[in-house]
């Protein structure tokens, strides 16, 4: 008997194809719309794998109805979506898609950078609105990227990729990490600082630590009072790593000069959120990964580890 997988979005067939060989495969039908909680609880009972994207939360609750459960491939390099601790307890491994997407992510952090620094989004949506009347001296003037200071928070995989295309716009790197990154510092010139430094040293700051138990609420009222009134924050992390009302009331009474989002607490975010309201802030749904390239690649990491797992050898980059 095959062992059976469940795969909770809709992928390519062409994807799933050499997985056919070795488990009964079972999928959701949809890419676009999450599986329902109720039949993810209904579908985990019997699958000896699962197939998570970052929107299934895979907590205690469906763990311990998950009795057969012994693999979970998570399509993200984040796996806050699972509760890692309550799987290793229960001798479930979880890998993630780690690398493949370092590049992708870097880019679209630093594209997103860039457009709310330049307020992209403002300006298109006037050009489109015909609100574009005459060329303005001071109309649609934004803060300038080239020779500001970044910021850095987690100089990780993602954060080093971003420092690399930082300094081809001759910008100063400071960064606040867990460890240090001393070889980092010698090959780009980046310097290590504590946290409140940076906040009220950087232009720009940048969020790319795990949403974990230590780094929830990291960026509260406190810290967005340090920042410069002229600085913009960026968030391509996770949503809950800034506290978005505290955020709101940063940006709502000029503490800070802008925000740029890739993130929210809640995804998708509702559309009546305040931060939404606010001419201040770019918003993105959640796409730093997205390059059909990079989302590929994430698919076949997680085959290879569903085909490793089934063929009883050791899967790559396991997180549990
Ligand atoms: P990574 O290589 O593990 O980098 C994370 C960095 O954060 C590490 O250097 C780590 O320090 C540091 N860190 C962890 N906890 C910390 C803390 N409490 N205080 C300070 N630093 C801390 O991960 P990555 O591949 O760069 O990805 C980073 C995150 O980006 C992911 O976890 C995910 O949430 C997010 N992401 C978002 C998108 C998107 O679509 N928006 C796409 C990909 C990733 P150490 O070196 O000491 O471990
Ligand atoms: C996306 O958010 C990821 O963690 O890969």
């Amino acid at each position: 008997m095959k062992p059976t997988l469940y795969i909770c979005r809709e992928m390519p067939e062409e994807v799933i194809v050499p997985l056919r060989d070795v488990y009964e495969v079972d999928m959701w039908h949809s890419s676009s719309e999450a599986v329902p909680r109720d039949v993810l609880l209904q579908k985990v009972a019997t699958a000896d794998a699962l197939w998570t994207v970052i929107s299934d939360q895979i907590t205690e609750e469906v763990l311990d109805i998950a009795s057969h459960l012994k693999i979970i491939v998570n399509m993200a390099v984040g796996y806050n979506n699972i509760d890692v601790k309550a799987a290793k307890e229960r001798g479930i491994m979880v890998t993630n898609t780690p690398d493949v997407l370092t590049e992708t992510t870097a880019d679209l952090a630093f594209a997103l950078l860039m457009a709310t620094a330049r307020d992209l989004m403002g300006a298109e949506n006037a050009l489109r609105e015909g609100r574009w009347t005459s060329w303005e001296p001071l109309g649609f003037t934004g803060v300038d990227v080239f020779g500001a200071t970044l910021g850095i928070v987690g100089m990780g995989r993602i954060g080093e990729a971003v420092m690399r295309r930082a300094k081809g716009f001759d910008m100063t790197v400071l960064y606040h990490n867990r460890s240090r990154k001393h070889e980092t510092e010698e090959m780009y010139g980046c310097q290590y600082v504590e946290l409140p430094d940076l906040l009220a040293k950087s232009d720009f700051v940048l969020i790319l630590v795990p949403y974990t138990a230590e780094t929830e609420g990291l960026i509260g009222k406190k810290e967005l009072n340090q920042m410069k009134e002229t600085a913009i924050l960026i968030n391509v992390a996770r949503g809950g790593i800034v506290d978005e009302e505290d955020l709101f009331h940063a940006l709502h009474t000029k503490k800070i000069y802008a925000a740029g989002l890739d993130v929210f607490e809640t995804e998708p975010v509702p559309l009546d959120h305040p931060l939404l309201t606010l001419p201040n802030v770019t918003v993105l749904p959640h796409i730093g990964s997205a390059s059909i390239r990079t989302r590929m690649a994430m698919m076949k990491l997680n085959v290879e580890a569903l085909q490793s797992w089934a063929k009883g050898e050791e899967p790559s980059h396991r997180v549990c």
